[in-house]
């Protein structure tokens, strides 16, 4: 099967958050199951700076937008077995960031548009194009309305994935004729328009052969108001072809006993001292005191989705009653503030790193001894089956991925993963710090249920076992 992965990130190339670890590893996981696996994405100036020269020229193609037009060259590489295609639109893409600039209608459209166009440039003819979110979610539309009855293109099916429905890719009207060319009728009888606005994320809903969403539970949320940011009136009529498949982790990259960041490998018949040493080497690294006193580790992005208010109302006590922080992360400016004002405030208790520094990263999931994901909402969520790996306990809000991969101690006592709670408050987050604390003092206890964490298995395989039963019917 030819599988076409359209987006905006992928590892190890482009990332910004867990969407470019799940398309990079559900492709790798695919192509070990023998499936013929491509993704798309824009040539970004980081990725044109770092590599390059590792890139071959495969074409050009012309592009029509509105009043501009446009030559992008084509560029391929390979990795792990995938096909990775680079759209080099510069007018666009020769920037930053990823996202957030003020023509990000204009930028997303070209990408469609190039997308649409590459394929018989490139022979990469797809059985399947898999959607990541909104930036290309208007693609279906594209190529149905455009070239439906064109042989090469006809016999597409497409799934749409969605890691998060906050971003619906909303823009107004007259652009579906503008920018991409289709007839105003579509926004008009409502396949696109979504609460007076047109939406790239709709279209995608409306258009794909099948949605999937990165848990089940979120598959249920997507269904009510509260946890759909309204997509629950579009999705609802459609929820035969909607499906919630678990992400997984990459467990090449996350694997306790290999990994070259880590100052001792974890091994289950040594968890508790391997951890203690690394937790020390940690303390000393970051100049904090006390590694006997249990540790918080938080690596993030810093967005208010992450639920980071809640641990902010909560630092000055549990400073006080001997708990230590260590964050990693970058995002809002005040969130960041507010973490830099705690780092400055209690030196030898709370470090805030800002950015992302991958062998930090590891060495904080190995570390400590919980990990914080008190999430607002949370589709999948990747950390925290990183931090069970390592025997971390990961406390969590039950909220979407959360609830399908931790079990929390409340509700499992023995059997538990890790520490739940339910309410989004700082006293609820409070609580389940305090019910940490009592199990870390109850060393028993903490490694009964850390030994339980260590053994979860969340691989790839599982998980693209399930998008392979999504694809097969559709072609
Ligand atoms: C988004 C979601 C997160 C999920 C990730 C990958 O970032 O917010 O919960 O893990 O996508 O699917």
């Amino acid at each position: 099967m030819n599988i076409l992965m359209v987006g905006a990130e992928a590892n190890p190339y482009v990332k910004v958050g867990g969407l470019g670890d799940v398309v990079y590893s559900l492709s790798k996981a695919l192509v070990h199951q023998g499936e013929n696996v491509a993704i798309v994405l824009p040539y970004y100036a980081s990725v044109k700076a770092n590599h390059h020269k590792s890139m071959k020229l495969v074409g050009d193609i012309s592009i029509h937008l509105s009043w501009r037009h446009h030559t992008a060259q084509l560029y391929t590489s390979t990795l792990d077995g995938i096909t990775y295609y680079w759209v080099d639109l510069q007018y666009y893409f020769d920037r930053p960031n990823i996202y957030g600039y003020y023509d990000e209608h204009e930028r997303w459209a070209a990408f469609v548009h190039a997308v649409h166009w590459m394929l018989p440039v490139v022979g990469f003819q797809p059985d399947i194009i898999h959607i990541h979110d909104w930036p290309a979610g208007m693609l279906p539309v594209v190529i149905q309305t455009i070239d439906g009855h064109n042989d090469f293109y006809k016999t597409i099916k497409f799934v749409l994935t969605i890691h998060s429905p906050a971003f619906l890719g909303d823009f107004p009207p007259p652009l579906v004729e503008d920018f991409y060319n289709l007839p105003m009728s579509l926004y008009e009888e409502g396949a696109l328009r979504f609460h007076n606005q047109a939406s790239t994320l709709k279209a995608a809903i409306v258009y794909a052969d099948h949605i999937t969403t990165v848990s089940p539970t979120h598959a249920k949320e997507l269904l009510t108001p509260e946890g759909s940011f309204g997509l629950h009136e579009v999705l609802l009529p459609l929820q035969h072809k909607l499906t919630g498949i678990l992400n997984g982790i990459d467990t090449d990259e996350w694997n306790p006993i290999s990994d070259p960041h880590l100052t001792y490998p974890i091994h289950e018949k040594t968890l508790a001292e391997d951890k203690q040493k690394n937790k020390e080497a940690l303390f000393q690294q970051l100049g904090l005191d006390h590694p006997d006193l249990p540790l918080f580790g938080l690596v993030s992005r810093l967005t208010f989705q992450k639920g980071i208010g809640l641990i902010l109302d909560n630092i000055d006590h549990f400073v006080n009653v001997g708990a230590k922080f260590v964050f990693l992360g970058s995002g809002e400016a005040e969130l960041e503030q507010r973490l830099r004002e705690f780092a400055f405030k209690y030196p030898s208790s709370v470090k805030f790193i800002q950015g992302y520094n991958n062998p930090l990263a590891h060495q904080i999931y190995a570390s400590s001894d919980f990990f914080l994901m008190p999430s607002l909402f949370e589709p999948c969520g990747i950390a925290q089956m990183i931090a069970l790996r390592y025997g971390t306990l990961p406390i969590v809000r039950e909220t979407g991925g959360l609830i399908d991969t931790v079990k929390g101690y409340t509700h499992y006592k023995e059997e538990a993963t890790g520490i739940s709670f339910h309410h989004y408050s700082g006293d609820s987050l409070g609580w389940a710090i305090n019910q940490a604390i009592d199990v870390y003092n109850n060393k028993a206890n903490l490694t009964k249920l850390r030994l339980k964490a260590y053994k979860e298995n969340n691989n790839w395989k599982r998980a693209s076992n399930s998008y392979l039963t999504i694809y097969q019917p559709l072609i």
